[in-house]
């Protein structure tokens, strides 16, 4: 009689959809809506730790401009939702990375690029080195979509020390309307396009529901809070005195002439978030609401 056969059960585990920048405003409501969806989510970024992200969401850190330091990251991943860097744009390799995730198992892209890739093309910082990443995209042999989004609502958190020290928002061009644009939006854009088919090749524009001012801004934080908000108008000059603690000098430029000389596509509404999700996108007022704690 031979011996009992043992069964040997192994269980697998796949983490299939890589999110990276999973820690910042658009990666934190993605993880959050695929993890909703029933998804398995690896989540990464450079300094990501077990406690940014829901529990049962694998976390693996790497940097973007050191493709080697994401494969362990695409290991058994078939989707990547890839950012494209930001301040770190212009030192990605955008091809060893896509290969890295190749060997990993990848077959489908979505890339978070930027409006400027279409709006600001002559601009080093907001055209030449996006379009670099978006072409690499386009060639690098996965089923792609791009997500092309103009200014985040989130960039209003810069506001946060003065609304909260002397209920303050200074900001230029405070009557300038642009087409703002929720994170959480961007985020399920993002869900639908790596879960969904039919999305490949797609290139989406992603805007808010209207334009609106800096000043109108400042008056949304104020409604969430239930208190007036003093707004300042700075110059330009003043302006990129600020932006130049944030960002390098020629993005602080290109970003200064879309806030107070936008192009008429960059004041466009778009149709892409509404028809994507099936449902119109999030006002300003609405992401106040949500956010109004950090202000308080
Ligand atoms: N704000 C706007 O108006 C606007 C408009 C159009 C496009 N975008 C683009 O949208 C993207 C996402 O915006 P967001 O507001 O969600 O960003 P965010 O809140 O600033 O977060 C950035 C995320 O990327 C990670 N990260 C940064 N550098 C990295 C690197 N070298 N390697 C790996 N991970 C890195 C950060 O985590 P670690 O620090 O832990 O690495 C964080 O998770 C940005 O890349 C930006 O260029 C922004």
């Amino acid at each position: 009689m031979g011996s009992p056969r043992r069964e040997i059960s192994v269980r697998w585990e796949k983490y299939v959809i890589v999110v990276t920048g999973a820690t910042g405003n658009v990666g934190r409501a993605l993880v959050a809506a695929l993890v909703a969806a029933g998804e398995q989510v690896t989540a990464t970024s450079r300094g990501i730790t077990d406690g940014d992200v829901p529990s049962g969401v694998r976390t693996r850190r790497g940097d973007l401009v050191d493709a080697d330091s994401l494969r362990p990251v695409f290991d058994g991943a078939d989707t990547l939702f890839l950012q494209n860097g930001g301040p770190s744009a212009h030192l990605l390799n955008p091809n060893d990375i896509l290969d890295a995730a190749k060997t990993g198992g990848v077959r489908r892209v979505v890339l978070l690029s930027s409006q400027g890739i279409a709006t600001r093309p002559q601009s080093s910082s907001h055209g030449e080195t996006g379009r670099s990443i978006e072409d690499a995209v386009r060639q690098g042999g996965l089923d792609w979509t791009i997500l092309r989004p103009g200014g985040f609502a989130s960039n209003a958190f810069a506001w946060v020390e003065s609304v909260r020290a002397e209920r303050t928002v200074a900001a230029p061009f405070g009557d300038v309307g642009l087409p703002t644009i929720d994170p959480s939006d961007i985020a399920d854009v993002a869900a639908a396009t790596l879960r969904e088919d039919g999305h490949a090749g797609q290139i989406y524009e992603l805007t808010g529901p209207a334009l609106i001012t800096p000043r109108q801004q400042a008056g949304a934080i104020g409604a969430a809070l239930g208190e007036p908000i003093r707004f300042v108008e700075l110059s330009r000059d003043e302006a990129r005195v600020q932006l130049l603690r944030f960002m390098p000098e020629p993005v602080a430029e290109t970003t200064l002439d879309i806030l107070g000389n936008p192009t008429p596509a960059e004041q466009r509404v778009s149709p892409d978030v509404e028809r994507v999700v099936g449902r119109p996108a999030r006002t300003f007022a609405d992401w106040a609401a949500r956010n109004v704690a950090a202000f308080a």
